[in-house]
């Protein structure tokens, strides 16, 4: 062996089943955020100045004022989770009283754990499971380290289509996975007739859904729609929680930063039960100090900071939505959202998001995620996701002017002028 090992040695050492895992586009195109001069819509990550930070500090403050806290503040802990945080959860976003207990949560290191310790618990290699196309890449990456089958299923803009979705389960599915709030990347979220009917197939065929709660609480217009995990166990009735299919999985990323990587499962116990086990074995537990500086927060601030994101959040998607409806090509259209981060669009066939985006970023210094890195299949190159929660309205209105004349200069069609506005594009 020579002193410096090469790169090739250690290649040929690395499993299949890690150099199965894609790498991230996403995180690649997030140094992008680090240069000035372009205008990002690539991060999709909530902005900073919504992290609580003075809230943050007087509730790390507390831990440290007496020698009982800060004692267990530091100190190894259960692998469930800290139970007050555990007793939060069980009665998050549920009809009350809860028909859920502690015994039915668990606090993970961010949700993407959780979609980890889920995936590790469900797949064996080969079995399918069900998703939206496009899909969160974040739930792609994490899944194919498993080496199940992906089945996507596209969507309209009332979420899942129900027909492939029953010719799926025909063939049989290990799960369904499904951001039915203002799903990354399209921003659509399902309607209640149709979480009505995936409820009905999830219960008539006993298969799991997972159902990623990421967003939900980030709505800026619309009604709220009761979660699948609500609409399952009004349909069990008395029955309860333990005879529920729904798997749910939660973050605090978004509602007070990501930065503490406290993210939960809820779930029927023997569910949590496993996932406990399976926990142990990868990081014993979330960090203890950081679950008791959440679970004070939640004590008296988290619908401040609910209603204060929305507020911030509901004036950029609005000024990305007229910016586009301003600016993009007549032949171009998007999503609707009513919450959440994301915008999604509908290009022409023949456009590439990929190519878009190098003349995109050294040309007009303006950046999105090319949409095919949503996609399992190497489909979906005319789409693009557009993140509008970390800029400014300004940034907002300069980078979609930016991104029309590329693209009307992409499509050779003449630049809509400023005033004019045509009719809203509505889905894809
Ligand atoms: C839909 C969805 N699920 C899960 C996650 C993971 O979040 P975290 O691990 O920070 O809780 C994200 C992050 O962006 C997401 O968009």
């Amino acid at each position: 062996m020579t002193d410096n090992i090469p790169d090739m040695w250690f290649n040929k050492l690395f499993s299949g089943r890690a150099m199965n895992v894609p790498r991230s586009e996403i995180r690649e195109l997030l140094k992008l955020l680090e240069r000035p001069d372009v205008i990002s819509f690539a991060g999709g990550i909530p902005h900073a100045d919504m992290f609580p930070s003075d809230r943050i500090r007087q509730a790390y403050d507390r831990l440290f004022g007496t020698t009982d806290t800060w004692h267990r503040a530091l100190q190894y802990s259960t692998s469930e989770g800290y139970p007050p945080l555990r007793e939060w959860i069980a009665s998050y976003l549920t009809d009350q009283p809860t028909p859920w207990t502690k015994e039915n949560i668990i606090v993970t290191s961010g949700s993407q754990q959780a979609l980890d310790l889920l995936a590790r618990l469900f797949i064996s290699p080969g079995e399918r499971i069900a998703f939206t196309r496009p899909s969160y890449l974040g739930a792609l990456q994490v899944l194919r380290f498993y080496q199940p089958e992906f089945v996507a299923i596209d969507e309209d803009d009332e979420g899942i289509l129900i027909e492939p979705l029953i010719a799926a389960l025909d063939k049989g599915l290990k799960f369904i996975y499904l951001i039915p709030d203002f799903n990354n990347p399209t921003g659509i979220s399902l309607s209640l007739r149709r979480r009505e009917q995936v409820i009905d197939l999830a219960l008539a065929r006993g298969v799991p859904i997972i159902e990623d709660l990421a967003y939900v609480h980030l709505r800026y217009n619309g009604e709220n729609i009761p979660t699948l995990g609500t609409l399952a166990l009004r349909r069990l009735n008395s029955q309860g929680s333990e005879h529920t299919p729904i798997v749910q999985i939660g973050t605090f990323s978004k509602s007070i930063c990501p930065g503490l990587r406290i993210g939960w499962v809820r779930a029927a116990s023997v569910v949590i039960d496993h996932l406990t086990v399976l926990k142990q074995s990868v990081d014993l537990h979330a960090s203890t100090i950081n679950q008791m500086v959440v679970a004070d927060i939640l004590t008296d601030s988290f619908d401040t900071c609910i209603q204060k994101e929305k507020a911030f959040y509901r004036l950029r998607m609005e000024a990305m939505l007229d910016a586009l409806k301003r600016y993009f090509p007549r032949n171009i259209s998007w999503t609707m959202p009513e919450g959440g981060f994301f915008v999604w669009v509908n290009l022409p066939e023949g456009l590439d998001g990929s190519r878009l985006l190098e003349s995109a970023v050294t040309n007009y210094k303006v950046a999105f995620v090319p949409g095919g890195a949503f996609y399992c299949d190497g489909t979906g190159k005319n789409t693009l996701r557009l993140s509008f929660s970390g800029n400014e309205v300004a940034e907002i209105q300069e980078g979609i002017m930016r991104m029309g004349e590329l693209l009307h200069k992409e499509l050779c069609v003449p630049k809509v002028p400023k005033h004019a506005i045509h009719a809203t594009s509505k889905h894809l």
